[in-house]
C-alpha cells in the first residue's frame, strides 16, 4: 500500500507546513568569496529565538511528504499534507494559528482548489498530485495552463515525460530525448512576441558519455515553444515539436573543480521586467557533496537555443531550424522535427555569466535548495541575498554584490530555523513581507531576513558582519526597516568597521586570576570569526597564534609550569584585515596556596564546560603542584 499522496501537490503548492518556536542558532560567518575562491567559516555564533506562539507552528504529528504553499504578501502558509490540508496563518504581532482541511485523498489525482481561505472541490484531475510521494513530479501552473511529469494512470508507461495536460492541445516530449530524467525546475518566460512564449525546465540526466572518466549524470536545461501545437505526421501528432536540451556548466576552470549535479534553480527576475536580463541561480554538487552556485543569464539560454548547432548534426539545418517558435499556430515541418527528434542537444553549452564564467562561490558544504532575495541597503545600493538550505538542516544567507567589477559573495549567517533540528523539506521566500517559511516533517516556522539582533561587538560587530539589512544606529545594531531615518552602513566591503564613530572597538574588560608559583593554566579565547587570526600576547611575545581554519571553537594558550617572568597581562586579540579587536584580556597574579586552592574548584568546572569533547585525554584545568 502506497500512503495516499500529499493533498492536492498539483495546485502548484497548496501546501505549506508550520512549525513550532523559532529558535534560530546563528553560527556568523563572513565567506568572502572573490571570484569562486570563498574563505567560509563561522564568524560569529549565536543563538537567536523567535518570539514564541510567533513564529512557529508543529504539525502535531510527523509528515514525511509535504507540498508548501505561500503566497507572497499573504500571511497565510498551506501545507498539504496526507489526505489533510494544514493552513498556517503567522499574522504581524500576533500569535500564529493552525487550522487543518481533511479532504480524503484519491490516489493520483487533487481534489482541492483553494478558495477564500479554504479549499473546495475541483473535480478529479489526473495528473495534478503523484500516485507515490516520492515520485519524480513537477508541476507548472500558468493561468489555464496546466504542464506537469506526473503520470495519468498509475500503471501506465515508466519513462518520464514533460506533459501538457491542460490548456492548448495535450503533449509530450518523445521517450529518446532524455535519459532517466529528474526533474527539479520549470518556468514559462513572455517573450516579446506572445509567439515566442517558451517553457524551460531544469533537470538531470544520466549522461550519454560512459567514458569512465566522466560524470554519471549531467545538468540541463530545456526550451519549449509555449504556442507548440503538435507536428502533423503520426511521429510527431502530440508529441512537443520544439524541444531542445543544452547542458548548463558550473566549473571552475583555474582549479578545475567541476560541479556536474544540479540541485535546485531560482530565477530572478530583472526588476525592469526585462526577461533577458532574469538571474538563473544554480546549486550544484560534485561526487563529495561539496557545492557550488553558478548564475546564468535568460538571455545566454535563449541564445545558445537560438544559435547553436546540434550535437553530432553535421549536415545543414532544416529551415525553420529546430526549436523556432512559429508565429500563428503554424505546424513544425516533419523535416524539422525529425532532425531535432534525433539530435535533441545542441553543441554549445550554457556557461555562467562573468568574464571569467565560474561560479559565484562553491563551498564545502552540501547545498540543496535556493532562493535569492533582491533586496535594497540604506544608501540605495543592491544585494542579491542568496539563502541555501544545507543537508544539515540549516540555511546560510550569502551576500553577492559587485563591487569595482568583482562579484563577491559573503556567507554571514547560519540560521538553524526549527525548533527540533531536522532536514528542511521546503523553503519559499516572501519579498515583501521580508520572511522565510521553511518546513521540516514537524513544524513550519517563519524566518526573518532583517535578523540583526544576533550581532555582538558593538558598532564593529555589527558593521563587520556585512549584513545589508543591518546597520548601527542609537548605539544599536538595527534592521533598516525598523529603522525610522537612515542607518550607518558601510560601502566599504573590506573595512567596514571603519566608518564606526568610535575608532577603536571597545576593549576586553579585564579579568584577574591568583595563580601559585608552578602552577600549570590554560587560557581560552573563543574564535568568533574563521576569517580573523586569534594570537596571546604576553607583554610584548605572541605566545600562541590561531590561524584561520583552526580546528578547536576556542585558541587556547597553556602554561605549563608557571614561573615569575609569566605572571602579568594576557591578550587575546583577533585580526580580521584591518580590523582588529581585543577579544581577552586576563592577569596572572601570584598568590599563596589558599587562594590557588579556591580558584582550583571554579577553574575546574569552567574547564569541564570548555573541553568536553575537545581534548578528553587531557588533564583539566588548573593543576597545582
Ligand atoms: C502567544 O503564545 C505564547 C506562547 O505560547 C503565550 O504565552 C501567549 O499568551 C500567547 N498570546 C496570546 C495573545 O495568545
Ligand atoms: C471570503 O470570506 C469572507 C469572510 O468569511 C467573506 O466576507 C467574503 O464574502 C468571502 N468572499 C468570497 C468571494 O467568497
Ligand atoms: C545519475 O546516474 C546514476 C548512474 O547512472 C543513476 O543511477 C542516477 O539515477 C542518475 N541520477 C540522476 C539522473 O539524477
Ligand atoms: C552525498 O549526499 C547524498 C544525499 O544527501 C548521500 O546519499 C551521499 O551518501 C553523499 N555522498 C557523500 C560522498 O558523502
Ligand atoms: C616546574 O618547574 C620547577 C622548577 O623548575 C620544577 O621543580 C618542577 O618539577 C616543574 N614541574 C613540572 C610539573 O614540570
Amino acid at each position: 500500500m502506497t500512503p495516499p499522496p500529499p493533498g492536492c501537490a498539483s495546485l502548484g503548492a497548496l501546501c505549506a507546513r508550520v512549525s513550532g518556536p523559532l529558535r534560530l542558532l546563528l553560527l556568523l560567518w563572513t565567506a568572502a568569496a572573490t571570484q569562486g575562491h570563498p574563505k567560509s567559516g563561522p564568524r560569529i555564533s549565536a543563538v537567536w529565538k523567535g518570539r514564541a506562539g510567533q513564529d512557529w507552528v508543529d504539525f502535531g504529528l510527523a509528515e514525511p511528504h509535504t507540498v508548501l504553499f505561500h503566497e507572497p504578501g499573504s500571511s497565510t502558509v498551506w501545507v498539504g499534507g496526507r489526505g489533510k490540508v494544514y493552513v498556517f496563518d503567522f499574522p504581524e504581532g500576533k500569535n500564529a494559528s493552525k487550522r487543518t482541511v481533511n479532504i480524503g485523498s484519491t490516489k493520483g489525482s487533487c481534489l482541492d482548489k483553494r478558495v477564500n481561505g479554504t479549499v473546495e472541490s475541483l473535480g478529479e484531475k489526473r495528473g495534478y498530485a503523484p500516485f507515490s510521494p516520492d515520485e519524480n513530479s513537477l508541476v507548472l501552473f500558468d493561468g489555464d495552463e496546466v504542464y506537469s511529469t506526473i503520470r495519468k494512470q498509475e500503471y501506465n508507461g515508466k519513462i518520464p515525460r514533460f506533459r501538457r495536460i491542460q490548456g492548448e492541445i495535450e503533449l509530450y516530449t518523445s521517450d529518446t530525448v532524455m535519459q532517466n530524467p529528474q526533474f527539479i525546475k520549470a518556468t514559462i518566460v513572455h517573450q516579446d512576441q506572445a509567439y515566442d512564449d517558451k517553457i524551460y525546465y531544469f533537470f538531470r540526466e544520466d549522461n550519454p558519455d560512459k567514458n569512465p572518466e566522466a560524470p554519471l549524470n549531467v545538468s540541463r536545461v530545456a526550451q519549449l515553444c509555449r504556442g507548440d501545437q503538435g507536428g502533423e505526421s503520426s511521429l510527431s501528432v502530440s508529441k512537443w515539436n520544439t524541444f531542445l536540451k543544452a547542458m548548463l556548466v558550473c566549473s571552475d576552470v583555474t582549479t578545475n573543480k567541476n560541479f556536474n549535479r544540479l540541485q535546485d534553480v531560482f530565477l530572478l527576475p530583472d526588476p525592469d521586467g526585462q526577461w533577458r536580463d532574469t538571474r538563473v541561480y544554480g546549486v550544484f554538487s560534485n561526487p563529495w557533496n561539496y557545492s557550488a552556485v553558478c548564475v546564468y543569464s535568460l538571455d545566454d539560454i535563449d541564445r545558445v537555443f537560438r544559435m547553436s548547432s546540434l550535437k553530432g548534426y553535421h549536415s545543414s539545418l532544416p529551415n525553420p531550424r529546430p526549436g523556432k517558435c512559429l508565429p500563428d499556430q503554424q505546424p513544425i515541418p516533419t523535416e524539422t522535427f525529425q532532425v531535432a527528434d534525433s539530435h535533441p542537444e545542441v553543441a554549445q553549452r550554457v556557461e555562467p555569466m562573468g568574464p571569467l564564467k565560474t561560479p559565484l562561490f562553491h563551498s564545502k558544504y552540501h547545498y540543496q535548495k535556493v532562493v535569492v532575495h533582491r533586496m535594497q541597503a540604506s544608501r540605495g545600493e543592491t544585494f542579491h541575498v542568496l539563502y541555501l538550505t544545507t543537508d544539515r538542516g540549516t540555511i546560510h544567507k550569502v551576500v553577492e554584490s559587485v563591487e569595482r567589477e568583482r562579484s563577491l559573495a559573503f556567507n554571514i549567517m547560519e540560521i538553524q530555523p526549527f525548533h527540533h533540528p531536522a532536514a528542511i523539506q521546503a523553503m519559499s521566500l516572501d519579498a515583501e513581507r521580508r520572511k522565510l517559511y521553511v518546513s521540516s516533517q514537524w513544524e513550519v516556522s517563519q524566518v526573518p531576513l532583517d535578523l540583526c539582533e544576533v550581532y555582538g561587538g558593538g558598532c564593529h560587530g555589527c558593521l563587520m558582519a556585512r549584513d545589508p539589512y543591518c546597520g548601527w544606529d542609537q548605539g544599536h545594531c538595527v534592521s533598516i526597516y525598523s529603522s525610522q531615518g537612515p542607518v550607518l552602513q558601510s560601502i566599504n566591503p573590506d573595512e567596514p568597521h571603519k566608518e564606526c564613530p568610535n575608532p577603536q572597538p571597545d576593549r576586553a574588560p579585564l579579568q584577574k586570576v591568583s595563580l601559585a608559583r608552578n602552577s600549570r593554566y590554560y587560557l581560552s579565547c573563543p574564535m568568533e570569526s574563521r576569517h580573523a587570526t586569534y594570537s596571546w600576547r604576553h607583554e610584548e611575545n605572541v605566545e600562541q597564534s590561531c590561524e584561520p581554519g583552526h580546528q578547536s571553537p576556542n585558541c587556547i594558550l597553556f602554561i605549563e609550569n608557571l614561573t615569575a617572568r609569566q605572571y602579568g597581562h594576557y591578550l587575546c586579540e583577533a585580526q580580521e584585515g584591518s580590523y582588529f579587536r581585543e577579544a581577552q584580556h586576563w592577569e596572572l597574579l601570584p598568590d599563596d596556596r589558599a587562594m590557588a586552592e579556591h580558584l582550583l574548584g571554579r577553574a575546574r568546572a569552567l574547564a569541564a564546560s570548555l573541553w568536553l569533547g575537545v581534548l578528553p585525554t587531557l588533564t583539566l584545568g588548573l593543576l597545582v603542584h
